[in-house]
């Protein structure tokens, strides 16, 4: 059953290409049960019609801040008080700015100040302007104050940019909002998790590395928060955008993953490795730049690295442990020795050796097993994919905790 149901939800509409995404948006909001009234920027209706959200919802749209029709002249308040959930689909770099910095200039961003209902924001704009430092910092303070930023989407633009940008789909966007009413699956919980590669000095400019982009491991983070976990990502280094709402620490070789994995694993609920952890390292790192000249051939010694997941799994109160398997062949074989040797309580294998998928795609195919069995989940994009391990992952956490009290 859709936990949007007789849910009300205010839909402010700002002007942005994707404002004709936000019809679909309302036609799927009410076939979930929900009662939607809609909300309109000035700009926005020059984008769309008041009348097309007028028809869709089945509700008079608003569109101003002063008007003499609304209730006793106070209709801002009566939304305010009205709105279940309040939802910016699409939200623009312009309303992002207003909304971070307290503005109450129009109906939209007054609703926006006076509503106790959360709050959350669908961003859609060109590429450069969403990685523009304004809009970055407004989004930060934006999701300080517990607003939640859901997307931008990666993906080819209207303005024929590609980038990260695109408002999410509808779907998605609803989704969202239902984890919003249930107050998430990890409600309460932390969850530790590590992404990206590691990199391992030869000298002050080289070093050992591989091909992980981190965007797995990004994913589930997004994933976490979006169920409602306090989440802690140790990152290696990737190129990816930082989370809004993710506690960050990025660290570069294994060790420094390994000392920060120990420390804020004690009191997890949930750890997940999902970086890829360079199994060796150079036993000495040359403190100055080892020179060409006179060396036909370099020899390397390369010693084990900790391994970080199993060090996890080892203290006295670990959390419930989910680690990655990342094979070239035998995958299922592999993932199922690693389950048992390093006492982890899931695995989730995937086989990169397939570059349709696995590092560096932005989609995915794997299996999540345990001692009792195996799911196959087929090849998908990484954020959806995340969202539906999260929700695996989250329900046998629930199990464990049951069967331990
Ligand atoms: C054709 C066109 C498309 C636009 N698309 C976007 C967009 O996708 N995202 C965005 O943030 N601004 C976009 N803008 C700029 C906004 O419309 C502009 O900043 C406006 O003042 C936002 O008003 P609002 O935030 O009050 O709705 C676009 C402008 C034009 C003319």
């Amino acid at each position: 059953m859709s936990g949007l149901i007789e849910k009300k939800i205010l839909l402010g509409v700002t002007a942005g290409i994707a404002a004709y995404k936000a019809a679909e948006l309302v036609r799927q909001l009410r076939q979930r049960g929900a009662c939607v009234k809609v909300v309109m920027t000035e700009s926005a209706q020059a984008f769309v019609s008041p009348l097309t959200f007028q028809a869709l919802s089945g509700q008079p749209v608003h569109t101003q801040l002063l008007d003499p029709a609304a209730e006793a002249g106070m209709g801002h308040i009566e939304l305010a008080k009205w709105a279940d959930i309040l939802l910016v689909a699409p939200a623009s770099a312009n309303f992002l700015a207003r909304l971070a910095t307290g503005q109450a200039n129009d109906l939209l961003t007054t609703v926006c100040l006076a509503t106790h209902a959360p709050i959350v924001v669908a961003p859609a704009m060109n590429q450069a302007m969403w990685s523009n430092p304004a809009t970055r910092h407004n989004c930060q303070i934006i999701a300080s104050r517990g607003i939640r930023i859901i997307g931008p989407a990666n993906g080819s633009q209207a303005c024929g940019d590609v980038g990260l940008g695109r408002m999410l789909e509808a779907q998605e966007i609803t989704e969202a909002l239902e984890q919003v009413t249930t107050g998430g699956l990890l409600m309460g919980k932390t969850v530790v998790i590590t992404a990206g590669p590691t990199r391992e000095p030869i000298d002050p400019v080289r070093y050992i590395t591989n091909h992980s982009s981190g965007k797995m491991g990004y994913a589930l983070a997004a994933a976490a928060r979006e169920e409602g976990a306090n989440t802690i990502l140790i990152s290696g280094p990737t190129s990816l955008e930082p989370l809004f709402g993710v506690r960050t620490i990025r660290v570069e070789t294994a060790r420094q993953m390994l000392d920060q994995a120990l420390v804020l694993s004690g009191g997890a609920d949930l750890f997940i490795g999902c970086a890829a952890v360079a199994d060796y390292a150079p036993e000495q790192v040359a403190l100055q730049k080892i020179k060409k000249d006179g060396n036909e051939a370099l020899n390397l010694r390369l010693v084990k690295n900790p391994d970080v997941v199993a060090a996890v799994a080892r203290l006295p109160e670990r959390p419930f442990m989910v680690g990655f398997a990342a094979e070239t062949e035998n995958v299922l074989q592999h993932a199922r020795e690693k389950l048992h040797r390093k006492n982890l309580d899931l695995v989730i294998a995937n086989d990169v050796a397939d570059s349709a998928i696995g590092f560096n795609s932005d989609r995915n195919a794997v299996w999540l097993l345990d001692a009792a069995g195996e799911i196959a989940y087929p090849e998908q994009d990484k954020r959806q994919l995340a969202r539906r391990l999260m929700q695996e992952i989250a329900a046998r956490l629930e199990r464990h905790n049951s069967r331990k009290l």
